[in-house]
């Protein structure tokens, strides 16, 4: 069988959400514990025995994503290509507009993953359900449940629960439907090229009517996935493996958390251990091979320290990235915090943020949605950010607030955000 797999990541405006992370590298490429957020979807894939090329699909601008692909290729030997759109074609219009690409080599099917959702995916598990099926599927979706309150907030799948079709599928529906949520992650056969050729073809004429020139734009969710509902093409795989979003800079610190918490399961050798003469670590942690970390230091749990970044004597880090070339000076303490590349952190300084978990699963989870500012205009409580470049002095503290890059700041915060 020989299989391939596209990885969607979108473009520079899909981002918003996620500054002022994203102003300084393409959210796809945010260090998630020590690596690029599409480097673990590539893991993923790497593993797949079938999955014989990767593709990534975006509109990026192509020296934005080339190193990242020329690394990955060497570091995972799989053949991986950057797809560029010329603007925004929508979640299944870059897939028609790419599909002889896709297509080459004749692969049986196609993985196809949002490049902003992160998991312990098992994929295998899925190729499995999706070739055992009896009657052929035009697209597979991995399924998890959610909790009533949160599932309205992602694609609604209603199945058969005994074949595992598709009945129904609601994109964010406003009132309840389904426990059973779509986690962007897809098995498509070839022939899906048809069907999205058929609602390409339908745009094309409307459009041309209208004068308008967002004829390519498609949907996979919604011009695709929900007419296929119901007409006994479509399949959902269920899983109960870890699964969610990262929407927001809040869910990098979530998706951080339980990405080393997989390393702890099945990548040891990637964590961070105690012994004579290092930092005290509690729990899962990450520390980059040139960074430096003062024995005196105490990191954890769910901490990543990236690349030449300096840790001072005396620091203490909960939950919380730092990313590369960052300096924190001693005795500072930085709970549910990001710091960004090139900042510095003063000594006797502490950065807290509050945690605002995207967890479907989980009832009164804080949600990824929770409005920016309250009706009084003020931050409603989030992580801590520090955008590149700023400068924190010694002293002072930084709650739940949000500095945009190449400031200085001169005083205390408090649930603000910093222009
Ligand atoms: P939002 O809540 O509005 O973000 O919607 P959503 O969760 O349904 O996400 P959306 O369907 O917009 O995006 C899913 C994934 O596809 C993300 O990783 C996006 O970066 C990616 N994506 C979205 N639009 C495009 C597009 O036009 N082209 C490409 N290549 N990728 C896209």
């Amino acid at each position: 069988m020989m299989l391939k797999a596209v990885i969607l990541i979108g473009g520079p405006q899909k981002g918003t959400r996620f500054r002022p992370l994203s102003l300084d590298v393409p959210k796809p490429l945010f260090p998630v514990a020590g690596f690029p957020m599409i480097q673990h979807h590539i893991e993923a894939c790497a593993a797949v025995p079938d999955i014989k090329e990767v593709l990534l699909l975006g509109y990026f601008p192509v020296q934005q994503i080339q190193q990242f692909v020329t690394d990955m290729m060497a570091q995972y030997k799989i053949r991986i290509r950057y797809l560029q759109e010329y603007t925004a074609l929508g979640t299944a219009g870059g897939i028609y507009h790419f599909r002889d690409q896709i297509s080459s080599g004749n692969p049986d099917a196609f993985f196809v993953l949002n490049g902003d959702v992160c998991g312990d995916f098992p994929l295998q598990e899925m190729l499995e359900f999706h070739t055992k099926l009896k009657d052929p599927s035009l697209l597979t979706i991995m399924g998890t449940e959610a909790t009533r309150q949160q599932s309205n907030m992602y694609g609604c799948i209603v199945e058969d629960k005994h074949t595992h079709k598709i009945l129904h599928y609601v994109e964010k529906p406003s009132t309840f439907v389904s426990h059973l949520i779509n986690c962007g992650v897809y098995i498509c056969s070839p022939a899906i090229f048809k069907k999205v050729g058929e609602v390409f073809s339908s745009r094309q004429d409307f459009y041309c009517d209208e004068n308008n020139d967002n004829s390519e734009t498609i949907q996979l969710e919604q011009d695709i996935l929900m007419p296929l509902a119901g007409t006994g093409q479509a399949y959902v795989y269920t899983t109960d493996r870890w699964w969610s979003q990262i929407k927001t800079a809040g869910s990098a610190i979530y998706a951080n958390r339980h990405y080393l918490q997989l390393y702890h399961k099945e990548r040891k050798e990637r964590l961070a251990e105690n012994g004579t003469d290092k930092p005290t670590i509690m729990g899962d942690v990450f520390i980059h091979p040139t960074a430096t970390v003062d024995s005196t230091a105490v990191l954890g749990p769910n901490v990543s320290i990236g690349k030449n970044a300096v840790i001072g004597a005396g620091v203490r880090i909960r939950e919380s990235i730092i990313l590369g070339n960052s300096t924190i000076q001693e005795h500072s303490c930085i709970l549910y915090s990001v710091v960004g590349w090139n900042s510095t952190v003063g000594s006797w300084t502490r950065l807290e943020g509050t945690p605002c978990d995207p967890n479907p699963n989980k009832p009164f989870a804080k949600m990824d949605n929770v409005p920016l500012f309250n009706t009084e205009g003020k931050l409603n409580p989030s992580i801590t950010i520090l955008g590149c470049n700023v400068s924190v002095p010694s002293e002072i503290i930084v709650l739940n607030s949000i500095v945009l890059p190449h400031k200085d700041l001169p005083r205390s915060y408090k649930n603000e955000i910093i222009l």
